[in-house]
């Protein structure tokens, strides 16, 4: 970067710090994992939704730029569905680079472009949603457009990766429009085609490395057990996120096989997921999660979310005192501490891995 440029990211970051707008959060830099023969990637590009976007979704349509989301870091909201970190800034610190900016400030701040962007959206499928947010195939536009436009060439995205997340919206749309559960098999079979369409298309614009999340047991979420008073998981749905993980496992073998490649993987999320919600693993320097099911921050009644304020500015959530007891910050996401968990757990280690073969 030279220094103007340089000069010119520090002054929109004062700008955006100074004004109370957006800025940009660092993630945490965890240690790079040295593998002298294996691949070093150097730009992160990440795709989908609110368990990875660090700010893409619009301040006006969204809780994640709402008190209380960011409490914890930065210490107020940084457009992350979260009390602090999401995957993305545990998938970049893992890889030993900065978290990727979102790919709404590609312009302000075009010095850290070369080091990736974030393109996913918090709500977004990829199918469309209730959220008129950018769809998955949408964001890979995106980044076909600046291929285009030649801010990227093929030779460069030979260094890059992908995370690709997929947490469900498809799914919590399917049921808010009253899809039937005859035609849910079916329906998750089609999530996954395109799903696989869309990671292909990833790989032809030059992304070396793809990695997919797979789907938490989404019948455990605060969202899904609040109706037992945070006790049960809903099993119905967790058979369908079997279902789900079972096409997904299916589809990356098919197009590895496609491509005589291993670039395409699972990040195994549902099972590090497991193994913290299970508390069969304490994480570092902190014990297992109190009742893992129940959120730090809640709407007071249905209808109400974490972050609800009424005409009167009164709030209609409760709030934890310390985030970091909690495995789950509202009704569908970890908390940074979570977070900070799934990404310790052998499971999660093991298959991101596959991103420095
Ligand atoms: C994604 O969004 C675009 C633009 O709104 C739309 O044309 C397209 O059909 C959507 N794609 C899918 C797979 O739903
Ligand atoms: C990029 O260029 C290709 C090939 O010229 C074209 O097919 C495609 O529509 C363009 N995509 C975007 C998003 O501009
Ligand atoms: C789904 O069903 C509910 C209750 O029957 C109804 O209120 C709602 O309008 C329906 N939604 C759609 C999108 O069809
Ligand atoms: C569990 O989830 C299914 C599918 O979403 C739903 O039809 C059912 O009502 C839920 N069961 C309970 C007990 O909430
Ligand atoms: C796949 O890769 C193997 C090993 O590199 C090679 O021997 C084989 O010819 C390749 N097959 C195809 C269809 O490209
Ligand atoms: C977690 O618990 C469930 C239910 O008891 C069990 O099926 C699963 O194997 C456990 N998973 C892990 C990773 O511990």
């Amino acid at each position: 970067m030279d220094t103007q440029s340089f000069l010119f990211s520090v002054f929109c970051f004062l700008f955006y710090f100074l004004s109370g707008e957006p800025q940009v959060v660092e993630g945490t830099r965890l240690s790079w994992t040295s593998s002298p023969f294996g691949f070093k990637p150097k730009m992160l590009f990440a795709f989908g939704d609110s368990y990875a976007d660090t700010g893409n979704t619009k301040i006006a349509v969204t809780r994640s730029w709402h008190f209380p989301y960011g409490i914890t870091f930065p210490g107020k909201p940084s457009g992350r569905f979260s009390d602090g970190f999401v995957s993305t800034d545990f998938v970049a610190g893992f890889l030993g680079m900065k978290t990727p900016i979102p790919y709404r400030w590609r312009k302000e701040l075009s010095g850290r472009v070369k080091y990736g962007l974030n393109f996913a959206y918090g709500g977004t499928g990829v199918f469309d949603t209730l959220v008129a947010e950018p769809n998955m195939t949408t964001q890979i536009d995106f980044l076909q457009q600046l291929i285009n436009d030649s801010v990227y060439t093929k030779r460069v995205l030979r260094t890059s990766v992908a995370l690709v997340s997929l947490a469900g919206n498809d799914y919590s749309y399917y049921l808010e429009t009253n899809g039937s559960a005859a035609a849910f098999p079916g329906f998750i079979q089609s999530v996954v085609n395109q799903l696989m369409v869309n990671m292909k298309r990833i790989h032809d614009l030059g992304v070396r490395k793809i990695g997919v999340m797979s789907l938490i047991s989404l019948g455990c979420t605060p969202q899904n057990t609040a109706g037992s008073s945070f006790q049960r998981c809903n099993e119905t749905e967790n058979d369908l996120v079997m279902l789900h993980n079972n096409l997904l496992l299916q589809a990356v073998d098919t197009l590895n096989q496609q491509t005589n490649s291993t670039l395409f993987f699972i990040i195994d999320l549902h099972n590090a997921f497991l193994t913290v919600f299970n508390g069969t693993e304490t994480h570092q320097g902190s014990p297992t999660f109190e009742n893992p099911f129940e959120p730090c921050c809640f709407g007071v009644t249905e209808g109400f979310f974490c972050g609800s304020v009424d005409e009167n500015g009164g709030k209609k959530y409760t709030l934890c005192s310390n985030p970091k007891t909690k495995l789950f910050w509202d009704g569908n996401h970890p908390t940074s501490e979570g977070w900070r968990a799934i990404y310790s757990t052998p499971a999660f280690q093991n298959t991101l891995k596959q991103f420095i073969d």
